[in-house]
């Protein structure tokens, strides 16, 4: 078991090892008294993992219940949080209990918006079992759900008490949904972390306790150093202005992975063009994104993109910041004009 500490505003453990999963009670005893213990998951992760992790966790003396909502991007939704904490009330959960997220980023997302809120504030485990979730979503703090007027628009920063993570339970996920996370774990080698890039060029599996540990470490580092988002964190949206923008634009149709993976190599064409970044490291990033089982180009023009981006919550006044690689393992916060978003994508567009 790899074990990463995070020192945030609440301090706690990311432990990442094979097997874990049927600890999970028992390594939640260590961070948390027996409690009532509301498991929140999908329709697809139910029937897979409830059972068994409802059995870990009474056997340590916990009181689990599971609650389950549809899968999908839907159910990060203010009428599906409103459900759930009517839910908390009526069965009368109190502070002292806590809430599991055992699932992919929405359920995790989902979870951690309602902990924080519920009672003002609950306890909740993240319990990742899918790759993006495991080396994201899970790790960092960031919670919320979707309103009409875009994605993560109401939401927390709100620690978990202790994140899981299992890489057996990522056998299980379709190769379309596993392909898609490897586009995060790219990310991290892109941002600043050459070596992680380099193994995963070697071959070395995405889904391996080395890789997801040292994603973790990554994330960690930057959460500790910026966590609540007003700075150097903005580096983890590394190919996600534009991956928003091409979400936005597909009505969703195009996957969350996917998106990251055709902005990451966007903004690095984008760069190269403007002799910022080495004409190599495009080639690397190509090489590996598509080896990797992923997209690196969409059919949406430059100014139907850059319109989406500029729609998002992360533009600021007259300016948006751009993650810009400068190399493999060296991107950059790049401040620009909004009047040029669309002359960026239209030079990374291939
Ligand atoms: N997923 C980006 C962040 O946690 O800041």
């Amino acid at each position: 078991m790899i074990t990463i500490q995070v020192n945030a505003s609440t301090k706690y453990d990311v432990l990442v090892g094979k097997g874990l999963f049927a600890r999970a009670g028992e390594l939640t005893k260590e961070v948390l008294s027996p409690c009532r213990a509301l498991i929140l998951t999908d329709d697809h992760v139910a029937p897979l993992y409830a059972n068994a992790l409802s059995a870990s966790l009474t056997a340590a003396g916990f009181v689990p219940e599971v609650y389950v909502v549809p899968h999908g991007e839907g159910s990060k939704s203010l009428g599906t949080l409103g459900a759930l904490l009517e839910h908390l009330a009526e069965h009368k959960y109190t502070r002292t209990d806590a809430m599991f997220a055992l699932g992919g980023g929405v359920v995790g997302d989902l979870c951690g918006f309602c902990a924080s809120v519920y009672l003002r504030g609950i306890p909740f485990v993240q319990i990742p079992t899918t790759l993006l979730a495991c080396v994201d979503s899970s790790v960092g703090g960031k919670t919320a759900v979707n309103l009409d007027a875009g994605k993560n628009l109401a939401g927390a920063f709100y620690q978990p008490r202790l994140v899981i993570c299992d890489p057996d339970t990522l056998s299980s996920l379709p190769p379309e949904i596993f392909a898609d996370s490897c586009a995060e774990v790219i990310k991290y080698g892109v941002i600043n972390d050459r070596a992680l890039f380099s193994m995963l060029e070697d071959g070395i599996s995405p889904a391996s306790e080395q890789i997801i540990a040292r994603c973790v470490q990554n994330k960690r580092d930057v959460v500790e150093k910026d966590e609540f988002d007003t700075g150097m964190r903005q580096l983890l949206n590394l190919g996600h202005t534009v991956a928003h923008a091409i979400e936005k634009c597909s009505n969703f149709q195009i996957s969350h992975g996917s998106a990251v993976a055709i902005g990451t190599v966007t903004i690095m064409r984008a760069a190269v063009a403007q002799g910022l970044c080495p004409t190599a490291d495009l080639d690397e990033l190509l090489s590996l994104t598509k080896q990797l089982g992923l997209p690196v180009s969409c059919d949406f023009g430059a100014d139907e993109l850059a319109k989406a981006a500029l729609s998002d919550k992360k533009r600021a006044g007259g300016s948006i910041t751009l993650v810009v690689p400068y190399a493999i393992g060296d991107s950059r916060l790049c401040k620009i004009p909004a009047a040029d978003v669309g002359t960026w994508f239209a030079k990374g567009l291939a």
